[in-house]
């Protein structure tokens, strides 16, 4: 069906969470950091930086953080960061001013950096037999990741990697096409109907069966965001029918509408102490000069 062997694996791939004991080849693990180094980066600036896991200990506590044991059974745990540190200090030891930590344009950038490299090393663990895992939910554990990795400003966790060799063979999960996710020149509409039918399809039209615990939970969401009249009524309605949808599993249940907003300032907070602050207006000493574009 695919025409050659890479497509097979970026069309087949999923994320692994069930891993053996099997410990990977140490040519293995170079030829993946290898990959991350050969990552695509924006003006070849390359800020990234990869801390690298293998201490059984380690991987259990971000496990334990993170609410994921699996984290702790993967034998590797990459930490990608976006790393301004490393050309900081290129940057004064050649003698050039580097505002990096002040620019959201170094920002944006390095976020991508970060992931492609990330993205690199996924594949490559698949074309190597292995599988991956991301793990978002360390966000929520930043501060202790720079406390347990030694992490220097201008150094910020963006996602944890693990990955190891199969236990099991993980299933495919499906995916919009194309022709949900694609738009030829220009934006197309959507309608909502038929948007919503491609969504419940893809998620195998799922009934969430109702408890309790989850009309509650489902409850309070709703009436936090949108009022207890709301609330009330939407409950109703889903009492009578019978079931929950993926959609409301998905933002009312597990990634709460009502508490998703809650600690942008902390975010916001932890990236002006590791020195990033483009969300503050720079104005450097001295901008009479600044018509004189690039080399
Ligand atoms: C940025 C990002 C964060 C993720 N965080 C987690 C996570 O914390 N735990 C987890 O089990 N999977 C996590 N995943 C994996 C997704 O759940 C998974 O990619 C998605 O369900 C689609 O399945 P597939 O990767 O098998 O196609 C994450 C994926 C991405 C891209």
């Amino acid at each position: 069906m695919f025409p050659n062997e890479t497509l097979r694996l970026l069309n087949e791939r999923s994320s692994l969470r069930n891993f053996s004991d099997q410990e990977i080849e140490p040519e293995k693990i170079e030829l993946l950091m290898q990959t991350a180094c050969n990552a695509p980066s924006g003006g070849n600036n390359q800020p990234v930086s990869i801390i690298k896991i293998t201490n059984r200990e380690v991987r259990e506590k971000l496990g334990e953080l993170c609410w994921q044991p699996f984290i702790g059974k993967a034998p590797i745990n990459l930490l990608f960061c976006l790393d301004l540190h490393r050309n900081q200090m290129i940057a004064d030891y050649g003698e050039v001013p580097y505002t990096a930590g002040h620019a959201f344009r170094h920002f944006w950038i390095s976020f991508q950096d970060t992931l492609i490299a990330a993205q690199n090393v996924c594949t490559a663990a698949d074309a190597l037999g292995l599988g991956s895992c991301y793990i978002g939910t360390i966000m929520e554990h930043f501060e202790t990741c720079v406390q347990m990795f030694a992490l220097p400003k201008l150094v910020v966790p963006v996602v944890l990697v693990v990955i190891g060799y199969p236990a099991s063979t993980p299933g495919i999960r499906k995916k919009f096409t194309p022709e949900v996710m694609v738009h030829e020149e220009r934006y197309q509409s959507y309608d909502p109907e038929q948007l919503y039918a491609r969504y419940t399809e893809r998620e195998n039209d799922k009934h969430i069966e109702l408890n309790d615990n989850n009309l509650q939970v489902f409850h309070d969401v709703c009436q936090a965001v949108k009022g207890k009249e709301y609330a009330d009524e939407l409950i109703e309605r889903i009492k009578q029918r019978g079931w929950l949808s993926p959609i409301q599993r998905l933002f009312g249940l597990h990634y709460h509408a009502a508490t998703m907003p809650l600690g942008n300032s902390k975010f916001i907070a932890f990236l002006k102490k590791q020195g990033i602050d483009w969300f503050d207006e720079w104005k450097m000493l001295d901008d009479s000069v600044l018509d004189l574009g690039e080399e």
